[in-house]
């Protein structure tokens, strides 16, 4: 099975676009709202005994599946079993961040990264790097001794030594994170983040990022990530647009660049964020796909604190909305595999989130006691009807 899925791994070519039959597929899904899902519904559609393991239902049409996870989490046993059964791609949540990875300006701390990529490595998983340049969890040493004269050689320092380090173990990296402003107005023209890196180096932060990882690690598929690309509101498609023309500059100006990241957090304050939209998202995805760049869904949960506090409906909502998305993203062919940001309610970052009541914090496939939730249901029938990749 590995070496099935490895075949998905780095800078293959994306054959068979078929994308005019396929195009309709999300459109028709979503038409059928959010709150449909039973999860009974599922129980046969596999062909086996038992519900197959989500990283074999995705394998089945070439894609991978996994989740992001974290050191203290493979403390767990009884979580690794269930994380080892679903999951064929392992994205460190915070280990290789700034802050984690650099305990002072001199010095590196790999411990807890390489313990993860052990732990994939040893369980025939992908390991996958998250992130390389982002505005947020820098070190508590970075603004007293980062500056506009030393910023490239730190940028370039870092990214080598962190790339080279890992260089031939990582299925892809997440260069640059969130470089676009999504609704917090701290946006440049261009749409750029107004973070720390664009300060001290401008724009070019961004091409220098991306050409010195590809030079350290020439396997890895290069990623930019972004977050807010999927609604129906301004700003979203404000950010939409803002990241083709990111992603157009970065190509026409030969910049190792060959994935987006879709983050895929889905909100559900619609007032604020907006709903998802099925044709502004499945025409962005061909738009991307048109630049000759694959896509990964890299983030996928559902933001749950605006759902039902009645469980049944919760999961079931969490559930549609995640299928809505899922039949969308996966009609169309440069998408090569979908990530959650959590495999279990044990684990999600929401937990943390203020004024959370944790009952009520249910955004993944899993239940707090690893048990198969609607939302597990909804992803493996999403894999189902998924197109079937030919790389
Ligand atoms: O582990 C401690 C816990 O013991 C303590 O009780 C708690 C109190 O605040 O903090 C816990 O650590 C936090 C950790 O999340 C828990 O997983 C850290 O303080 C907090 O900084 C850390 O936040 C991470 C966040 O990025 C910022 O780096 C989340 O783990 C991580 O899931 C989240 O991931 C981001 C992606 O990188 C980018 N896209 C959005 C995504 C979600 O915010």
């Amino acid at each position: 099975m590995y070496r099935k899925e490895k075949l998905l791994n780095r800078r293959t070519v994306v054959k068979g676009f078929f994308y005019g039959a396929l195009a309709g597929l999300g459109a028709v899904s979503s038409a059928l709202g959010p709150f449909w899902i039973l999860p009974e519904a599922y129980g046969n559609k596999t062909g086996c005994d038992g519900p197959v393991p989500l990283r074999l239902q995705a394998a089945k049409k070439g894609l991978i599946y996994g989740a992001e996870t974290t050191f203290r989490e493979i403390g767990d046993a009884e979580f690794v079993g269930a994380f080892k059964r679903e999951c064929g791609i392992l994205v460190p949540g915070d280990e290789l961040k700034w802050k984690a990875l650099r305990p002072t300006p001199g010095s590196f701390d790999f411990s807890r990264a390489d313990f993860l990529a052990r732990f994939a490595k040893g369980s025939n998983m992908h390991f996958r790097g998250h992130t390389l340049v982002w505005h947020e969890a820098l070190p508590w040493w970075f603004g007293q001794t980062v500056n506009s004269g030393n910023a490239e050689r730190i940028l370039r320092e870092h990214i080598e030594t962190v790339v080279g380090h890992y260089a031939g173990q990582i299925h892809s990296w997440d260069v640059v994170n969130e470089a676009i402003a999504t609704w917090e107005k701290d946006s440049l023209p261009n749409g750029l983040r107004n973070s720390p890196w664009l300060k001290l180096l401008g724009p070019k932060y961004i091409d220098i990022a991306f050409r010195t990882a590809a030079d350290a690690d020439p396997e890895a598929l290069m990623a930019l990530n972004q977050n807010v690309l999927e609604y129906g509101s301004k700003a979203s498609e404000q950010c939409r647009a803002d990241t083709l023309d990111l992603l157009r500059r970065l190509k026409s100006s030969g910049t190792p660049i060959h994935a987006l990241g879709i983050q895929g957090h889905i909100r559900t304050d619609y007032e604020h964020a907006g709903r998802f939209s099925p044709g502004k998202f499945r025409r962005f995805l061909r738009d991307v796909a048109d630049l000759d760049l694959k896509i990964l869904i890299s983030e996928l949960d559902v933001v749950d604190s605006g759902l039902p506090r009645d469980i049944a409906l919760h999961d079931r909502a969490v559930a549609g909305i995640y299928k809505e998305f899922l039949d969308v993203a996966l009609a169309e062919p440069a998408v090569i595999g979908v990530i959650t940001w959590g495999l279990s309610d044990r684990y999600s970052w929401q937990r943390y989130g203020p004024g959370r009541d944790k009952t009520t914090v249910r955004p993944l496939p899993l239940d707090v006691d690893l048990n198969r939730k609607p939302a597990w249901y909804a992803i493996s029938n999403a894999f189902d009807n998924a197109h079937k990749n030919n790389f």
